[in-house]
């Protein structure tokens, strides 16, 4: 079967009501604090998709059953000293940054010897940033070219708490130093850049000896050794990573309405809904509340006539580090030029996003201006596409593949956009979702 889509046609009149699927971010998250608990625990909506996949294949390497069942998932953690490392033990992360960087933090103290391997974009990935840190609790690490997977990590039974500068706003090296200091004695000081804090909140649910201060732009982070964890039942919301590509289709659309029910709102991840709200865009949250400390809402969205271009404030980056792509489709349709600075952490995702970025918009026939950390786009309010434009050839990377059928939905063009697989990995029913907003 072919694995490129051909897109001809507009989607530009709709009404609906749709649910997304469960966030990746809390997915993989539950999955590693489960597998670590005493006893088992169940999640409903968990992510069905290969990141999700590859964790649970992880956490079955160390020893610890799961098994789901329709749209129930159980993991049978056996207590925080739980892991088996057995010899020659090697875990794939496949494409997932987040189960690759995360799952070394409960490492630190394997006894053997353990191997992280990851598919060709994940290897391209910078892994440095993580055991660098990782590395002052005592565990030992040998990366390919000192900077990339393959990696062999070789735990440490006497690990030492340290002191951690996280100054990218990365919240897998965050979490991977939360998860670490759980398994060490003493204190661990973590003063954080603002990112996103999933890790955190799950734990002060359980109740971890995990105290967080947040100040402007920082969070000050004291970890103690965990003792033991309680199970823990949680039903994932939806992702707003996902949702963000059918609320910008909703938006540069003609004439339609969409309400996203349950999405999390978590305030670490809602600058796609500031960001868009400065650019004009009609969106609304409603039905707040909050689940397990986590605050979730129904997103309601109208097609929206004039966007205004945006000068984005930095401080805005981290909470819409995963959005950047779908944001800049809003840009190349607004009346004026938009910039955006200091995201050059863009270039180290699944491909290097920036680029991309522009690669897709000035084949739609966009100008833009890129450095390593900045773009500027010169939107066009009348913009319509009639020429053929394939997309081909990048890391396997979801959101490019996204962020591309959005763009042959809302602007017009005959598309060819390769690695429809991508997909999989983040939001297997993403292309299901689209055709049904067409019925
Ligand atoms: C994630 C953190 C972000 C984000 C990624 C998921 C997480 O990465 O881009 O998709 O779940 O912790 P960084 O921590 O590298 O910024």
């Amino acid at each position: 079967m072919s694995n490129s889509l051909i897109i001809k046609d507009k989607i530009d009149n709709f009404n609906k009501k749709i649910f997304i699927s469960g966030d990746k971010s809390l997915s993989i998250r539950w999955v590693l604090f489960a597998s670590l608990a005493d006893g088992a625990s169940k999640a409903r909506n968990l992510l069905k998709s290969e990141d999700i996949l590859a964790t649970i294949k992880a956490i079955n390497k160390l020893g610890i059953k799961t098994n789901f069942n329709k749209n129930i998932c159980t993991v049978f953690g056996k207590g925080i000293d739980g892991y088996k490392y057995k010899k020659n033990l090697t875990i794939n992360a496949e494409n997932s940054g987040t189960l690759g960087r995360l799952i070394l933090g409960l490492l630190v103290n394997a006894s053997n010897k353990i191997k992280i391997v990851g598919d060709k974009s994940l290897s391209k990935r910078d892994f440095k940033r993580v055991s660098d840190p990782l590395s002052n609790f005592g565990a030992k690490f040998r990366l390919n070219k000192n900077k990339y997977l393959p990696l062999t990590i070789n735990g440490s039974p006497m690990l030492k708490p340290f002191r951690y500068f996280e100054n990218r706003g990365s919240a897998q090296c965050k979490s991977a130093v939360i998860f670490a200091a759980m398994r060490t004695n003493g204190t661990t000081f973590i003063t954080a850049k603002k990112s996103r804090n999933h890790t955190e909140l799950l734990c002060k649910h359980l109740k971890l000896p995990v105290k967080v201060r947040s100040k402007k732009n920082y969070d000050l982070i004291e970890v103690k050794k965990v003792k033991k964890i309680r199970t823990l039942n949680y039903k994932i919301p939806s992702d707003i990573s996902s949702s963000a590509f059918f609320i910008v289709l909703t938006a540069l659309s003609k004439n339609s309405k969409l309400v996203i029910k349950n999405v999390n709102i978590n305030p670490s991840r809602t600058g796609i809904i500031t960001i868009l709200k400065k650019m004009g865009v009609n969106i609304q949250l409603k039905n707040k509340k909050n689940y397990k400390g986590e605050l979730l809402a129904d997103i309601s969205i109208t097609s929206t006539k004039r966007l205004k271009p945006i000068n984005c404030p930095p401080k805005l980056n981290s909470g819409a580090i995963d959005e950047f792509l779908i944001i800049f489709l809003v840009a190349a349709k607004a009346s004026g030029v938009s910039y955006f600075k200091d995201i050059g952490e863009l270039n180290q995702k699944e491909s290097p996003r920036l680029k991309w970025g522009a690669k897709i918009l000035n084949k739609m026939g966009i100008k833009t201006i890129t450095t390593d950390s900045s773009i500027k786009i010169f939107g066009d309010p009348n913009l319509k596409i009639n020429k053929k434009i394939v997309i081909k050839d990048y890391l396997k990377d979801h959101r490019v593949f996204m962020t591309s059928v959005i763009a042959a939905s809302v602007f017009g063009g005959t598309w060819n956009i390769h690695d429809k697989d991508s997909i999989k990995t983040s939001f297997p029913t993403f292309l299901d979702i689209l055709n049904d907003l067409k019925k």
